[in-house]
């Protein structure tokens, strides 16, 4: 069946029979009926005073005051408002030449639909929510209608609630692979069909775990224990297994170490004894990898048990950098524990460089002084002997 919902032909076909379901954008009219008229924002609209074409002149008021926006009145007495706004909403009457109130009509402005922004959350096997944003703002009360189906054949409603825009269906065929959802938005001035097609298995997203407990055990400073219920939303029976993820860090660390687990509880071996830690958890469907994680659990914070007196003398309990953490690791419980020695390798590596370059400059520092002293020296010696060579030419010279 999957095959065949996906062959071209089948796909034309589903398109053309989208095509010629799509309501027409038709306008609903409701001036002749009502005394409420809706109108386009942006154009101009004709108010007529009743049928009493007879009685002209006529004078047309808005909220009961003679101001009326951008405006002309017709021969016959009909008001057309010009490229109208927001503003031109209101009252109109309009009022013969003794002041006699002939007609009145409250005047509604928007647009008509266009199309939704549609998004669906899947948080069990058999419900679906989907929610809509408008993308052009209508400004008008309006009704939805909402369809969603796998194969064509078996159009299903999706019970529409309109105070939060959304819609609610149970019991899909879920291991169809695409599902459409189909939802008509009309209002007075028309109608709009937004499509939406997805694969429900990948929009498969339980809720969070919930009631998540983290505890101390009695004489072991480095073991929590954690256990959690499963979200309410998901069926409790086996046929639907959760898988879980939980992650634990001490306070102010800034990498996490993890668990999966298909039980709802696990015991933490590594904890950092004397630390205050965070732990949360989440959950996805064991099954089908495709699907969504849940959210994390909001935070837990938990302490391993500390001996009551005797602190531990290696551990120095206020202040641990982060890169120590974490020590030992249980290698079946955990990922990503690897970049922390990494840290600490580079660290060292880049103070041992530093020191060496510091010690070759102080080395050549200390050596070109010297040289420039000895340079000194030997110069002076130069000069002096220089000088007493002269006083001696000088004194043999002849007078
Ligand atoms: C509204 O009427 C004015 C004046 O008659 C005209 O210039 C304008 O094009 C009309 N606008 C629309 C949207 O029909
Ligand atoms: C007329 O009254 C309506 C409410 O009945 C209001 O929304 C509108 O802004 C008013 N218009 C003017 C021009 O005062
Ligand atoms: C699936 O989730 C919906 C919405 O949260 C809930 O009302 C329904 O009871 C859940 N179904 C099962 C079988 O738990």
């Amino acid at each position: 069946m999957p095959g065949l919902l996906s062959s071209p032909l089948c796909l034309t076909f589903i398109w053309f029979l989208s095509w010629s379901l799509h309501p027409s954008r038709a306008r609903i009219q409701a001036d002749e009926v009502s005394d409420v008229q809706y109108k386009p924002l942006e154009s101009n609209v004709t108010l007529a005073c009743g049928k009493s074409q007879n009685r002209i002149p006529v004078v047309w008021h808005l909220n009961n005051s003679s101001v009326l926006p951008w405006h002309k009145v017709t021969s016959d007495g009909r008001l057309v408002l010009l490229n109208v706004d927001q503003s031109a909403q209101g009252d109109y009457s309009c009022y013969d030449g003794s002041g006699l109130l002939l007609h009145s009509v409250s005047l509604r402005l928007g647009y008509p639909p266009g199309e939704l922004e549609i998004s669906c959350q899947v948080p069990n096997h058999t419900h679906v929510r989907c929610s809509w944003m408008e993308s052009v703002k209508t400004f008008l009360p309006a009704e939805y209608s909402a369809f969603i189906w796998g194969n064509v054949k078996d159009r299903k409603l999706c019970e529409v609630d309109v105070a939060n825009n959304h819609c609610d269906v149970d019991h899909l065929a879920f291991w169809q692979t695409i599902h459409t959802l189909e939802i008509t938005e009309t209002n007075a001035l028309g109608s709009w069909t937004t499509y939406s097609r997805f694969r429900l298995h990948e929009l498969l997203k339980p809720n969070p775990p919930e009631s998540v407990v983290a505890e101390e055990q009695e004489d072991s400073p480095k073991k929590l224990i954690v256990s959690w219920n499963n979200p309410t939303s998901w069926p409790l029976h086996d046929s639907f297994p959760l898988l879980f993820q939980i992650r634990y860090r001490p306070q102010g660390s800034k990498y996490w170490s993890e668990i999966y687990s298909e039980d709802s509880k696990v015991v933490i071996f590594d904890a950092l004894a004397g630390h205050l830690h965070q732990v949360q958890v989440r959950a996805r469907d064991e099954v089908n990898s495709g699907s969504r994680w849940s959210e994390w659990t909001p935070t837990v914070l938990v302490k391993p048990w500390e001996a009551p007196s005797t602190p531990d003398p290696t551990e120095e309990p206020d202040e641990f950098p982060d890169y120590i953490f974490p020590f030992s690791t249980k290698p079946e419980t955990s990922t990503a524990k690897s970049h922390n020695s990494k840290h600490e390798d580079e660290g060292n590596l880049g103070l041992v460089i530093l020191l060496v370059l510091f010690s070759v400059f102080i080395l050549t520092t200390v050596l070109s002084l010297i040289f420039v002293v000895w340079m000194r020296q030997r110069r002076q010696e130069h000069a002096t002997i220089q000088e007493l060579t002269s006083m001696v030419k000088m004194k043999s010279m002849p007078i």
